[in-house]
């Protein structure tokens, strides 16, 4: 989920390197040749979350592209180098909605993520057409507030195989059932395509924010009914629910994406759990165990608790809604994530 005014900072951070066979080349992820240390953080203060960055090729050039939740339009910006000062990296605005269209994507566009899938790009983002004030009657509905309530999914297209050159225009909603939905992600298994993202249970239930996914037939178009959608994560565990161990109201998990360990194959769901606004928003780990993604009983929580979380002594607090990238040459892993400098943020509403 968005946040603003938060102090935010995007990080980057060296994930377990599943290559161990000494391949590391650090001069390939920005050393600095004066201090000999690898990379400084942030990467990015901005104030901005959801970071989102992946790699591309360009005539035999390697690229790193970025997005993240800028609220008004859909933002790129490229580096070569994943530790650069993304503050200040080239960038194109490449959906930019009139903001009172009434259109459902008009305002509050949130955590965009870019996907080249089988060489073509799709950016899917969440957004709503009422600046997250739905009409009151509306809002009423929910035990709590709920801003959020028309928050969907949606998906543009590029038109070409550079993702930096292409033009992107608006492909469609993800059929969400008319309920809330935010955070979606591509998770593809077994030459098929689903969709990962936090919902509500119910229309109107507010929170718990949990994980559901669908089945696609392409990048825009939900097969799965509402009856064949299943919730693969709802935040039961006392760390995924802040106050810690309250079940309900701003219990969350949202941030889902894809990890793979190229080396044994095995599938992973990365969420983020908690109150995004708080120091204990965090990293939780599902597995996928079974075959088929649609069955719940196929996914497994790491239960012991994040598995990415925030840090006091280096002042890092409220580590959330990650992305997974490698070192230009593949051999190193890394996150790069959104967090906190204060454990204490200003009061803000989300909207
Ligand atoms: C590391 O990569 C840099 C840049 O590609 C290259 O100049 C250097 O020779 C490499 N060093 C080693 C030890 O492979
Ligand atoms: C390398 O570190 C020094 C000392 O902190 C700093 O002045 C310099 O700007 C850094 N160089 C780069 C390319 O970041
Ligand atoms: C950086 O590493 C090089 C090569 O190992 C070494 O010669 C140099 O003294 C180091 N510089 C610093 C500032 O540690
Ligand atoms: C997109 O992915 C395909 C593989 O599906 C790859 O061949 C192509 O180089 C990628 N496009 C870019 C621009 O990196
Ligand atoms: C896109 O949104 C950002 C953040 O609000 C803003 O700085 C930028 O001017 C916007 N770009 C366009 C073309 O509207
Ligand atoms: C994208 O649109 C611009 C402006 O309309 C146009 O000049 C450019 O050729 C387009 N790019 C592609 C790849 O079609
Ligand atoms: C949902 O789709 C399944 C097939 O995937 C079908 O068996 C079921 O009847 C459908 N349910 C409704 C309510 O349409």
């Amino acid at each position: 989920m968005q946040l603003f005014n938060l102090l935010v900072v995007v990080v980057v951070a060296s994930a377990q390197n599943i290559n161990n066979g000494g391949s590391s080349n650090f001069t390939n992820v920005g050393t600095n040749s004066t201090t000999n240390t690898t990379y400084s953080n942030p990467i990015m203060t901005l104030n901005v979350g959801d970071p989102w960055m992946t790699r591309y090729q360009s005539n035999g050039e390697g690229w790193y592209l970025f997005t993240y939740s800028t609220n008004d339009n859909v933002t790129l910006k490229r580096s070569q180098s994943l530790t650069d000062d993304w503050d200040h990296a080239e960038e194109r605005v490449v959906f930019n909605p009139d903001p009172d269209s009434g259109l459902p994507y008009a305002t509050d566009l949130w955590a965009p993520e870019i996907h080249n899938i089988s060489g073509t790009w799709y950016i899917i983002f969440s957004a709503t057409p009422d600046h997250d004030a739905p009409p009151p009657l509306q809002d009423a509905m929910c035990p709590f507030e709920c801003p959020a309530v028309n928050h969907r999914m949606f998906v543009l297209q590029g038109d070409g195989p550079d993702p930096w050159t292409s033009n992107f225009t608006m492909k469609g909603m993800l059929n969400t059932f008319d309920q809330f939905a935010i955070d979606g992600t591509y998770f593809q298994y077994n030459d098929q395509l689903y969709h990962i993202y936090s919902c509500w249970e119910n229309t109107y239930s507010a929170w718990p924010a949990n994980l559901c996914i669908t089945q696609l037939s392409d990048p825009w178009t939900v097969v799965s009914n509402l009856t064949d959608r299943r919730m693969i994560s709802v935040p039961n565990e006392p760390w995924e629910q802040v106050p810690y161990g309250r079940a309900g109201r701003l219990a969350t998990n949202e941030g889902p994406e894809q990890l793979v360990n190229p080396t044994t194959g095995q599938n992973f769901v990365l969420y983020s759990a908690a109150r995004v606004n708080t120091p204990f928003y965090c990293i939780g780990m599902l597995e996928l165990v079974g075959n088929d993604p649609m069955q719940y009983q196929s996914w497994k929580k790491h239960t012991d608790g994040c598995v990415f979380h925030q840090n006091t002594q280096a002042g890092v607090y409220g580590t959330g809604h990650a992305s997974y990238t490698t070192s230009p040459d593949g051999s190193e892993e890394y996150i790069v994530y959104h967090a906190l400098t204060t454990p204490n943020p200003p009061c803000k509403d989300l909207s």
